[in-house]
C-alpha cells in the first residue's frame, strides 16, 4: 500500500553510483512509434513508470501487440496504423502520452474518446486541437479543451504551423498526425524544444527535413510515409537524474555518480545552470547510444551562489526548475528563474507549488506570473529551515523536490501524495536510500 505521506531527515552525505531510470519522453515515444510502425520495435531500459505503462495500454487498445518480455524490455508488434479503440483511453497522468497519441490518431479515420486524472482532465488541450483541428480533425470536449474528450480523425491536409508556444508535445502530435495528412506538414518553432519525434521518426525511415533558424526549428514531413518497426535503448533520463545530483550538491560530505544519463543538447539547460552555480560535476564516459549522446555524471557537494537563469534557455530545462529551485535555496544569494510561464500548465501550478513550498520551509521566495525568485538561504551559520508538510497536488516532480530539500534542511520535511512519483521515478525511495538518504514513511 502507498504511504499517505513520506518524510525526509537531515542525513550524512550521500554516496553511491546508481542508474537513472529509463527517459520518459523516449520512453512514450518509442512504444507510439512503435505502435504505428508495421512490424516489430523492441525497446530496452524502457521507463516503467505509471504515465509509460498507460502509453503501452493505449498502444494495445489502438491494435498493436505490445509485450513485457523482462524489466524494461518490450515489444510492440504495430500494424502500421490504428484501429478504432473499443473503450476509452486513460492517459493517467500524463500530457506526453495524451497529446502524441492524439495527434497520432487524428491521422485514421477512427473516433476515440481519450480521458486521464484530475491533474490531467484539468491541463489545456486547446494547444493541440487547434493545429490538429486546422488539419481537418473533429472533436467534442469539455469547455476550454478539457479532457475527456472524442476526437474523430481522417481526411488530414497540408497545415504550416508557427507553434505559439515552446511545446515538444504539441510539435510531435501535428508531425505524427502529418505522416498521415495530404501533403505531408511544416511545423516552425521559434525555440528549439527536445527532438526525440524527429529522431525516433528517422530510426522508423521517415524522412524528416530540419531547417535551423535562428533559436528555432522548422522541421517538414511528407505525407503518406510509412513507418517500420525499431531498436530503441532508452537513456537515463536527465529529469530523473537531476534529484540524486542536486540532492549531492546540497548535502554536505556528497558523492553521487549517476550512470548512463541522457546529454541531447535539448534537455541539459540544468546542467549549464548548475555550473554557473559554481557546482563540481564532471562528465565521463561520454559515448553515444541508439543515436543519442549518453555519460556518467558526479555530483559532489558544492558552496552554490545565485544565478540568473536566462529565459531562451527554459525549452532544455523546462521540467527541472522545481529541482533547481531546490538548489537555489541553498545557495549564496539570489536565482532569478523567468520566461517559465509554461510551468503554470504542467502536471500542477509549479511555480505556485514551488513558491509556497520553499516559504512553508523557511525560504524566501518571490512568485511572478512567468518567473519565480529564490533568494538563497545559505549564510554562514545559516541553512534551510525545514520543518513543513508540503502539498505537491499529485505532482510528481514537487514531491521528489521537497523530498530532496529535506535531506538538507535544518528539520524534516514531509510530503503528501508521494504514491504519484511512480509516475516518471518508480524507482526512486530504493535508489535514494541506496545513497544513504533517510527517506521513510
Ligand atoms: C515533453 C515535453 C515537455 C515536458 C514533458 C515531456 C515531451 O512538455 O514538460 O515532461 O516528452 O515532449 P511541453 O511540450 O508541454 O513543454
Amino acid at each position: 500500500m502507498t504511504p499517505v505521506s513520506m518524510t525526509a531527515r537531515r542525513t550524512g552525505g550521500l554516496n553511491g553510483v546508481v542508474r537513472a531510470p529509463g527517459d520518459k519522453s523516449i520512453s512514450h515515444r518509442a512504444l507510439i512509434l512503435g505502435g504505428l510502425a508495421h512490424g516489430l520495435t523492441e525497446v530496452e531500459g524502457l521507463l516503467e513508470g505509471e504515465d509509460v505503462k498507460r502509453s503501452a495500454a493505449a498502444m494495445t487498445a489502438f491494435g498493436a501487440k505490445v509485450e513485457r518480455l523482462g524489466e524494461g524490455h518490450w515489444r510492440v508488434e504495430g500494424n502500421g496504423g490504428f484501429s478504432e479503440p473499443a473503450d476509452v483511453i486513460d492517459c493517467g497522468n500524463a500530457g506526453t502520452g495524451a497529446r502524441l497519441i492524439m495527434g497520432a490518431t487524428a491521422g485514421f479515420e477512427l473516433s476515440a474518446t481519450f480521458t486521464g486524472d484530475s491533474s490531467l482532465r484539468g491541463r489545456p488541450m486547446n494547444r493541440v486541437l487547434r493545429p490538429l483541428g486546422e488539419m481537418g480533425a473533429r472533436w467534442i470536449c469539455r469547455e476550454g479543451g478539457r479532457l475527456p474528450l472524442t476526437l474523430q480523425g481522417g481526411g488530414l491536409k497540408h497545415i504550416s504551423y508557427r507553434l505559439p508556444q515552446a511545446s515538444a508535445q504539441v510539435k510531435s502530435a501535428i508531425l505524427l498526425a502529418g505522416l498521415h495528412a495530404e501533403g505531408g506538414v511544416e511545423v516552425i518553432e521559434p525555440e528549439a524544444t527536445r527532438d526525440h519525434t524527429e529522431r525516433m521518426l528517422r530510426g522508423c525511415g521517415v524522412e524528416v527535413e530540419v531547417i535551423e533558424e535562428g533559436a528555432g526549428r522548422r522541421i517538414r514531413i511528407a505525407g503518406g510515409q510509412s513507418l517500420k518497426g525499431l531498436r530503441v535503448r532508452v537513456p537515463g533520463d536527465p529529469s530523473s537524474a537531476a534529484f540524486p545530483l542536486v540532492a549531492a550538491l546540497i548535502t554536505p560530505g556528497s558523492q553521487v555518480t549517476v550512470e548512463g544519463v541522457l546529454l541531447n543538447p535539448l534537455r541539459i539547460g540544468l546542467l549549464d545552470t548548475l555550473g554557473e552555480m559554481g557546482a563540481d560535476l564532471s562528465v565521463t564516459n561520454l559515448r553515444e547510444e541508439g543515436g543519442e549522446a549518453v555519460a556518467d555524471i558526479t555530483a559532489r557537494y558544492s558552496q552554490l551562489v545565485g544565478v540568473e537563469v536566462p529565459p531562451e534557455r527554459a525549452p532544455s530545462m523546462i521540467d527541472e526548475y522545481p529541482i533547481l529551485a531546490v538548489a537555489a535555496a541553498f545557495a549564496q544569494g539570489q536565482t532569478v528563474m523567468r520566461g517559465i510561464g509554461e510551468l503554470r500548465v504542467k502536471e500542477s501550478d509549479r511555480i505556485a507549488l514551488m513558491a509556497q513550498g520553499l516559504a512553508a520551509c523557511g525560504v524566501g521566495v518571490e512568485e511572478e506570473p512567468e518567473g519565480l525568485i529564490v533568494n538563497g538561504s545559505v549564510r554562514a551559520n545559516h541553512g534551510v529551515r525545514g520543518a513543513a508538510r508540503v502539498t505537491t497536488h499529485g505532482d510528481h516532480r514537487i514531491a521528489m523536490s521537497h523530498l530532496i530539500l529535506g535531506l538538507a534542511s535544518e528539520e524534516p520535511v514531509s510530503v503528501d501524495e508521494p504514491g504519484m512519483i511512480a509516475t516518471s521515478f518508480p524507482g526512486f525511495f530504493d535508489l535514494m536510500a541506496s545513497l544513504g538518504a533517510d527517506i521513510a514513511s
